[in-house]
């Protein structure tokens, strides 16, 4: 959502005639978008906007903007007051108003023209946010406190902005919110929307993170089953494999239920490949609880998870019963193993059959299900062709286009 959030302030400084620099010494404006869904990424973002004191002493015209998460939740004053050199604090919520506020400022007015330009993936993909924010109220998280509660984009407007995109030569739409699949507009469903984007000229693939687990419905079921340009991936959440844990942890599934889920997913799209996030250490979490979670690697068939330590957010659970340090390495450590172990018997599974594969090089693309797939010769960028798999390293696919 930050990466989403970041090209579409970056667009709106391309359309008063900036343009992107890596060399900081040449720009005329910088702006830091923040993350501060756990401590380690607001302190981070605290150091870079520390480091910027030597830039702006040099440039005292220029512009420094921090926006995001960790703004909104240290806010304009905190961070002014520590940083007397930032010129400008939009928090998350106010994002969207970042470029009439503020960008507004610095130059002649919009041109009309296209002015995307993807900064994170490559120039096939691009995101399109359908939803900001998040109505749900999982214990240890901060988004619905800096993002507010979630409001879906209209229709119309994530039409045209994947139009413009497709239009400026994306292949692939990635469509944006925190619980992607609850969408809902007036009568329009997240099943009815995906349809209605799949229907825009040039899309060759889709793709939409994150879902949550509570909102998939049988329609939605069909609609996998039936379009094959829906990519066979999904990145959906686990969090825990304990049951205790997923209840204080308020994400209103069980283990059982969340494997039924998969079940479901994997009839309707044979091969679906399923990625997840796992948090360790929350309050209270037992060697018994961890171990669920680890047995829960293998059971789901993760085709890659990314793992986390619990920080402490705005929440309160039973702080007595916090998991200390070492325990919890000990545990990310034992998690992380397992994940990759899995992940080269997910990867292995593959060899031998044939992936659609989205070239962005001639020699790299991606795959349905989301692994990096590289061949000798022969992709075009921007043009999908089957790939027969032939072997599998780290995290990449190895084969020859058929
Ligand atoms: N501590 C650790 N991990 C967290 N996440 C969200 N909040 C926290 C927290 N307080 C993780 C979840 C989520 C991902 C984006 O970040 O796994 O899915
Ligand atoms: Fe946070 Fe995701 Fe839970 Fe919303 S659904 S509260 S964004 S973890």
């Amino acid at each position: 959502m930050n990466e989403a959030d970041s090209e579409n302030i970056a667009a709106a400084f391309r359309r008063r005639g900036y343009a992107l620099t890596e060399d900081i010494k040449k720009a005329d404006a910088v702006v830091v978008n923040t993350c501060t869904v756990r401590q380690k990424a607001e302190d981070k973002a605290i150091s870079q906007i520390g480091r910027l004191r030597v830039w702006k002493e040099k440039r005292p015209d220029g512009k420094l903007f921090v926006v995001g998460c960790a703004a909104q939740k240290l806010g304009g004053k905190y961070l002014k007051q520590k940083f007397p050199f930032v010129d400008e604090v939009v928090g998350a919520k106010a994002i969207e108003q970042f470029e009439d506020s503020l960008i507004a400022q610095l130059g002649p007015s919009p041109e009309t023209e296209t002015s995307h330009q993807n900064i994170y993936r490559s120039p096939q993909t691009a995101y399109t946010t359908i939803m900001r924010g998040c109505s749900l109220k999982c214990s240890y998280c901060i988004v619905p406190a800096v993002r507010g509660p979630a409001v879906c984009l209209s229709p119309d407007a994530v039409l045209a902005d994947a139009a413009d995109k497709l239009k400026s030569g994306a292949k692939e739409i990635v469509l944006l919110g925190q619980t992607v699949n609850s969408y809902k507009y007036g009568k329009t469903t997240f099943s009815e929307l995906l349809r209605k984007v799949l229907a825009l000229p040039g899309l060759q693939r889709l793709r939409f993170m994150s879902p949550h687990p509570i909102y998939f419905d049988d329609a939605f079921l069909q609609l996998l089953a039936a379009e094959p340009k829906l990519a066979r991936h999904m990145h959906l959440p686990v969090q825990s494999g304990s049951d205790r844990i997923l209840k204080l942890m308020r994400r209103g599934y069980t283990r059982s239920g969340y494997l039924a889920l998969l079940e479901r997913l994997r009839a309707a799209a044979p091969g679906l490949a399923v990625s997840t996030d796992f948090i360790v250490g929350y309050p209270g979490e037992t060697e018994e609880d961890f171990k669920d979670t680890l047995l829960l690697v293998k059971e789901g068939r993760f085709s890659l998870a990314y793992c986390f330590k619990y920080s402490p957010r705005t929440d309160k659970p039973e702080m007595a019963a916090a998991i200390s340090e070492t325990v919890m390495e000990t545990r990310l450590e034992k998690l992380l193993a397992a994940v990759k172990e899995n992940s080269r018997l997910v990867l292995n599974e593959r060899i031998g059959k044939i992936e659609e594969v989205l070239f962005e090089t001639e020699t790299y693309g991606r795959a349905s299900g989301n692994f990096a797939v590289r061949v000798k010769a022969g992709g075009t960028p921007g043009q999908m062709a089957e790939v027969l798999v032939s072997g599998a390293e780290k995290n990449t696919l190895n084969g020859k286009i058929q």
